[in-house]
């Protein structure tokens, strides 16, 4: 059975978003099998986001997701890793539909202060099934010890 790794950002968590997202995926009837409140050290952050460490943003991104806790998830269900990816929607809220958790959810202007940007999109998913059982087995291996 496909896997794939759901993680809500500190944007996420902090706007009080998680029972609305943790919905989303019951809904589609993606089965939850692993969940954590875990505050994610810089250097896992890093291991996580490895593919983007040549990327100007980089560092960015690593304070972003170190900025507070995150809700590590594990779902499961045939063809989850790229049904996750269509209800997330496109990475830059801007560009994001409706109807997906970032076209509805993730904020697109400083109006919530200047710390929001476009990039703050309050929620992960593995881009393929290789990624997520890496990021299952190695990101988020805190979620294994409690399994
Ligand atoms: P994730 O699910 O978080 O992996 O997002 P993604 O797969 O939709 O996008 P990608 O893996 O390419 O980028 C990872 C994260 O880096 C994004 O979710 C953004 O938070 C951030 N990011 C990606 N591209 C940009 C960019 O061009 N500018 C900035 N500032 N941040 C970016
Ligand atoms: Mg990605």
């Amino acid at each position: 059975v496909d896997e794939t790794y759901i993680m809500v950002k500190p944007d996420g968590v902090q706007r009080g978003l998680v029972g609305e997202i943790i919905s989303r995926f019951e809904k589609k009837g993606f089965k939850l099998t692993a969940l954590k409140l875990f505050q994610c050290p810089k250097e896992l952050a890093e291991e996580h986001y490895k593919d983007l460490k040549a990327k100007p943003f980089f560092p960015g991104l690593i304070d972003y997701i170190t900025s507070g806790p995150v809700v590590c998830m594990a779902w499961e269900g045939v063809g989850v890793v790229a049904s996750a990816r269509k209800l997330i929607g496109s990475t830059n809220p801007l560009n994001a539909e409706p109807g997906t958790i970032r076209g509805d959810l993730a904020v697109q202007t400083g109006r919530l202060g200047p710390s929001y940007y476009p990039d703050r999109n309050v929620v992960h998913g593995s881009d393929s099934p290789e990624n997520g059982k890496r990021e299952i087995g190695g990101t988020a291996y805190a979620l294994c010890l409690v399994m």
